[in-house]
């Protein structure tokens, strides 16, 4: 399948070189650079802000695809696309009003997703399939790089595939935590057609060919 995109979080990237890390997985061939921004209260863990998606947009060749986990990105999700985030995802547990959250990014000319929590009933997404561009199904307790995958998440992804072809909306299922040459494969047949991954790439000696391995992994058949 040549459709899957690969979007790398620089989660598990080096903060101090982050230009280096981009430019090693886009000579990859990296679809999107996934960020992952984290406010502390949403999850328990802080990462980056509107200056630093700013600063990587100044060097990103591809997309930036920027994911808060957040409290109510009603209240900010301005500033993200002021920063010049081409795809923005908010979680569905952490807005005020979802269909209004998604509808400023729309109008801002960019992509928008949702999220949803491993814990989270896939129904939440159900009322604003019709609106977003990407449905973005956490496979972790979002929060850090380099935990293991949650089984249960296949289900969830055959599932959701269900639910999208049955209300014909057009978005994409991306799959989030845990994803490697070992499950990579897995959620791709389940329905999913963009993987991020943080630690499988970044983690590893030379990132660019961790990122052509995950897209064979991805992409190959198991007889
Ligand atoms: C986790 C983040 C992920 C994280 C994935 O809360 O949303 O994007 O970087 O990391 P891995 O691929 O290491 O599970
Ligand atoms: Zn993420």
């Amino acid at each position: 399948m040549s459709n899957v995109l690969i979007a790398p979080s620089i989660l598990s990237a080096d903060f101090a070189d982050l230009g280096s890390a981009i430019r090693a997985v886009e000579r990859a061939g990296a679809d999107l650079i996934h960020v992952d921004v984290m406010d502390g209260h949403f999850v328990p863990n802080l990462t980056v802000g509107p200056p630093v998606v700013r600063a990587l947009k100044r060097i990103a060749h591809v997309p930036l695809d920027v994911h808060l986990m957040i409290d109510n990105p009603d209240d900010t999700v301005q500033w993200y696309l002021d920063a010049g985030a081409d795809i923005v995802v908010v979680h569905v547990e952490a807005c005020r009003h979802v269909h209004r959250v998604v509808r400023s990014i729309k109008e801002a000319g960019r992509g928008a997703g949702v999220s949803l929590n491993p814990g989270t009933p896939l129904s939440f997404v159900e009322p604003v399939l019709q609106e977003v561009d990407q449905v973005l199904v956490m496979s972790v307790d979002p929060g850090f790089g380099g935990q293991a995958f949650i089984p249960a998440s296949l289900e969830r992804i055959h599932e959701l595939t269900r639910m999208i072809a049955s209300t014909g909306s057009a978005a994409r299922i991306a799959v989030d935590g845990g994803i490697d040459g070992g499950t990579a494969r897995a959620v791709v047949e389940a329905g999913a057609t963009l993987l991020v991954a943080g630690n499988a790439i970044f983690s590893a000696q030379d990132p660019g060919a961790a990122l052509v391995d995950l897209r064979t992994a991805a992409t190959t058949a198991v007889c």
